[in-house]
């Protein structure tokens, strides 16, 4: 295969914030003295405490310690805030557009630093404490901003639940945090669909009396009853107390924010985010991997629910003052042109999406890219899975007109922000590769023997040393974090990601290596899936695998065993997908239900995924080593009613 290879441009060479010999320059700066280092990047922010040590860390098996700038003190929502407010209040911090083409708000530093004054005395005045949780079930709309940006005004510690999750989704996340505030709307809206948060809230507050006080957002205007004691609107409460609200400086080791994702066990897992470590890692790496200049509008399409939004729409571009589009909708209603309209009323600068959308527009064709003026594009982001080499082209020619680069940019909501990337101005790229690693990054790849890859090949993507942005511990199980990320290659953080280093020391992920799948760029868990389906009465057992979807670069694929005498029919598998959209959500939706009268098993009874992810993918002669199967003619059986149906 002859390789694509696209050289840095030439206006970036020489302009951008840190070229080719500079990257060279810093990163071996940032190995020999990650100290020295991060030091001068910590200079980023303004510390209301200045630091004295930088870095405790240690990844020994007897031993994992992560800590920065912890004798540090500073507020996050002081540097998000208050610094660019004090200098050019008047200016645009958000550009808000509604679901609705036409409705759109512009906010400016002053609004928005006298909106998140009077949350913040809100929450006081509930009896929200430093170190408090606070739950926060919104649209993207910028109450969601000044939600997280009070939490940190006070020292509190925000919990996001992506809007999009069913009501059983958000009371297991609230009950895990065990939050007494939920902040949401009366509803969202989607792609012209209503989406009902408050009855969701209801219904998940239902069994949780120990939440005591929710604010309610009047996004629509639909008439939603409030609960007597409890609920109150937003836009009340906010009314009665002082837009003046002095921003609490906390310990840069104090947490910031937990945010859950799916694991390879049923349970999502609480990441627990810090304050330092976690800014300075956003706000330099916002900085250096867009090349980010002041005056910059800067445009990621991530919902406010994942870590995406988080460090790249939220706390890495405000902590750099960045004007951002915050942007309601769904790229294609009303019609597939709405992001490249968005980008030419804003003139957007920086696009910051993910692979699967991109397959889905260029599905479209140039024709809704090209009825619009991008040329303010300047640079183009992609994150969270492998982009096919094919959607990178596209984006790179028909949205980026050939002349913006694509950053493709690797990391995790473990990881804070980002680990390995392209620097624009530093590296040529190659379309599917994340480059090279970030600052201070030492990624290793190990190899089943435990031993480290050197030079070009495969293995597992370990990293060797901590970085700024790590999560510390997962909420309430510390030995799940332990075990998770640091018990397979003692001395090393574990991803759960498979690479390939090539020649010139570039990166290419392979793809997830335990039960997770990622369906359109977010991570599920199988064994969630499978426990939603099996909490059907009329399902004995399922299992769940990802196979090759076009647009959702993994599909879910559900094999499923019913009880005996119960008959396979549409209706049922109907039924199964609204079980698992109830306890999930809609993005956990099967592609495929196959109906098998049994799973193939080992003798010891472990369902044995590695042959059905095979069957999934159409591939029904390869099934690796099947001497371990307890009964070989379970998997004939699967093999014959999948073949019937082709
Ligand atoms: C998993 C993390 C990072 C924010 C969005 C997802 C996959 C992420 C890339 C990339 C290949 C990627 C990995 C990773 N992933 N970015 N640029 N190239 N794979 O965050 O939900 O925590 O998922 O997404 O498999 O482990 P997440």
């Amino acid at each position: 295969m002859t390789q694509n290879v696209f050289p840095v441009p030439s206006i970036l060479q020489s302009a951008a914030h840190v070229d080719a010999q500079a990257y060279e320059r810093l990163y071996r700066q940032s190995i020999d003295d990650p100290e020295g280092f991060w030091h001068e990047q910590a200079k980023i922010l303004d510390w209301a405490k200045p630091f004295t040590q930088v870095k405790n860390t240690r990844y020994s098996p007897e031993d994992v310690t992560i800590g920065w700038f912890a004798d540090g003190q500073l507020s996050a929502s002081y540097n998000c805030l208050d610094r660019h407010a004090a200098a050019r209040g008047n200016e645009t911090a958000i550009l808000w557009e509604g679901d609705t083409p036409g409705e759109t708000k512009r906010i400016t530093w002053s609004e928005l630093h006298s909106e998140v004054s009077r949350l913040a005395n809100v929450l006081k005045k509930l009896g929200v404490k430093k170190g408090d949780f606070v739950s926060v079930y919104l649209p993207v709309i910028h109450q969601s901003i000044a939600a997280m940006l009070a939490c940190a005004r006070i020292g509190a510690i925000h919990s996001v639940v992506f809007s999009g999750f069913s009501s059983e989704a958000l009371a297991g996340r609230i009950e895990d945090c065990r939050s007494r505030v939920l902040i949401t709307a009366d509803e969202g809206k989607r792609g012209g669909k209503f989406v009902p948060l408050k009855k969701n809230a209801d219904a998940a507050l239902e069994k949780l009396s120990f939440v005591e006080h929710v604010l309610v957002v009047r996004r629509t205007g639909r008439d939603v009853p409030l609960k007597e004691g409890r609920d109150c609107w937003y836009d009340e409460a906010l009314a009665e107390v002082p837009d003046v609200c002095d921003p609490l400086a906390v310990g840069a080791e104090d947490p910031l924010f937990v945010l859950y994702t799916s694991g390879s066990t049923g349970k999502p897992k609480g990441m627990l985010h810090t304050t330092g470590g976690y800014l300075v890692h956003a706000a330099a790496s916002f900085k250096a991997m867009f090349d980010y200049r002041p005056g910059d509008v800067h445009f990621c399409t991530a919902d406010v629910g994942w870590v995406t939004a988080h460090t790249y729409l939220i706390y890495g571009p405000l902590a750099n003052g960045a004007t951002i589009v915050l942007f309601e909708g769904v790229p294609t209603w009303p019609d597939t042109s709405r992001w490249w309209q968005i980008v030419e009323q804003y003139k957007v600068n920086i696009f910051y999406t993910a692979p699967t959308a991109i397959r889905s527009l260029m599905r479209e064709g140039d024709g809704p890219v090209r009825k619009h003026d991008l040329s303010s594009l300047k640079i183009l982001g992609s994150v969270g899975e492998p982009i096919n080499p094919e959607a990178w082209l596209w984006y790179h020619e028909v949205v980026g007109g050939g002349r913006c680069p694509i950053v493709d940019t690797y990391w995790q909501t473990e990881t804070g922000a980002v680990l390995l990337c392209p620097l624009p101005g530093a590296m040529a790229l190659k379309p599917g590769s994340a480059a090279r690693p970030f600052f201070g990054v030492r990624p290793a790849l190990l190899g089943s023997d435990g031993t480290t890859v050197e030079g070009e090949g495969s293995g597992s993507l370990c990293f060797a040393d901590s970085w700024p942005g790590q999560a510390r511990t997962i909420l309430g199980d510390h030995e799940r974090f332990l075990e998770t990320y640091f018990s397979a290659y003692p001395g090393f953080y574990f991803t759960g990601d498979g690479a390939r280093r090539d020649a010139d020391g570039y990166y290419w992920i392979t793809g997830r290596l335990d039960d997770v799948i990622n369906v359109s760029g977010h991570r599920l868990g199988t064994v969630e899936v499978e426990a939603a389906l099996a909490s059907h009465p009329s399902v004995a057992e399922a299992a769940v695998v990802g196979f090759p979807h076009v647009i959702k670069g993994q599909g879910i694929f559900a094999f499923v065993t019913l009880k005996e005498g119960v008959a396979e029919s549409a209706e049922l598998q109907r039924e199964l997908i609204q079980v698992v959209r109830t306890r999930i959500g809609p993005i956990a939706t099967p592609d495929r239900i196959e109906w098998t009268p049994q799973l193939p098993k080992n003798r010891s009874g472990k369902i044995l995924r590695r042959i059905l992810t095979r069957i999934a993918a159409g591939d029904f002669e390869n099934h690796g080593d099947t001497t371990t199967v307890a009964d070989p003619t379970v998997v004939a059986e699967i093999v014959r009613r999948m073949q019937a149906q082709v």
